[in-house]
């Protein structure tokens, strides 16, 4: 099935593949990735990550992506970028996919695109959505649980649903 010759068959091959291989360690698993064509440097790439368009994932230096996060791209040629030193904590979920709201027939109407970026130095706590659009500053933190459907200010903490501002970082720990 994943191998059907249609437009869009080098994505499907490219699925199957990193799928298939789910189960390796992340070295393994960038190798892997490699072979398809995608190059995500010394990133480390948990388990069971969903990337639906590999080519459209940017992914900096010192990264790490945790197990169960999907990135969610659909028919868009927009791209979700990830800036040096990101971490993004397990089962997140990042989509540059919505919908207009359409009439009462069917909701989820025409498909809407905006691209994700993630600056440097960014942590995202387990179980963050990150909606089209947002652009999450450099050197901010998400707590867990969060839903970001605004752009995120740099060195700043934010929580909750919608997230919120809880305090400024400085340059230093905590
Ligand atoms: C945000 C976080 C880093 C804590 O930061 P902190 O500066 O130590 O914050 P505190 O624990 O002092 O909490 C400050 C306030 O924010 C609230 N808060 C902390 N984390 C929160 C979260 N994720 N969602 C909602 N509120 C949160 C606290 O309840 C507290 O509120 P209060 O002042 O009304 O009591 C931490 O709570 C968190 O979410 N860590 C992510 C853990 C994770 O995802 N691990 C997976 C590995 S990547």
């Amino acid at each position: 099935m994943f191998f059907r010759r249609t437009k869009y068959s080098t994505v499907r091959i490219q699925r199957a593949i990193v799928a298939a291989f789910c189960k390796f360690p992340g070295r393994v698993r960038n190798v892997v990735y490699r072979c398809a064509g995608i190059n995500y440097g010394d990133a480390d790439i948990r388990y069971n990550v969903l990337i639906t368009n590999p080519e459209k994932l940017i992914v900096g230096k010192h990264c790490l992506i945790n197990s169960n996060v999907s990135f969610i791209f659909g028919a868009s040629n927009e791209t979700i970028e990830l800036g040096d030193n990101v971490f993004i904590g397990p089962g997140c979920l990042l989509t540059v996919v919505t919908h207009q709201i359409g009439d009462s027939s069917k909701r989820a109407g025409n498909n809407v695109y905006r691209p994700i970026r993630i600056e440097d130095g960014v942590w995202i706590g387990a179980n963050c959505t990150i909606l089209p659009g947002v652009t999450i500053g450099k050197g901010s933190v998400v707590g867990a649980g969060a839903l970001v459907n605004k752009d995120v200010p740099p060195n700043v903490l934010v929580v909750g649903v919608p997230a919120r501002i809880i305090r400024q970082l400085d340059n230093c720990c905590g």
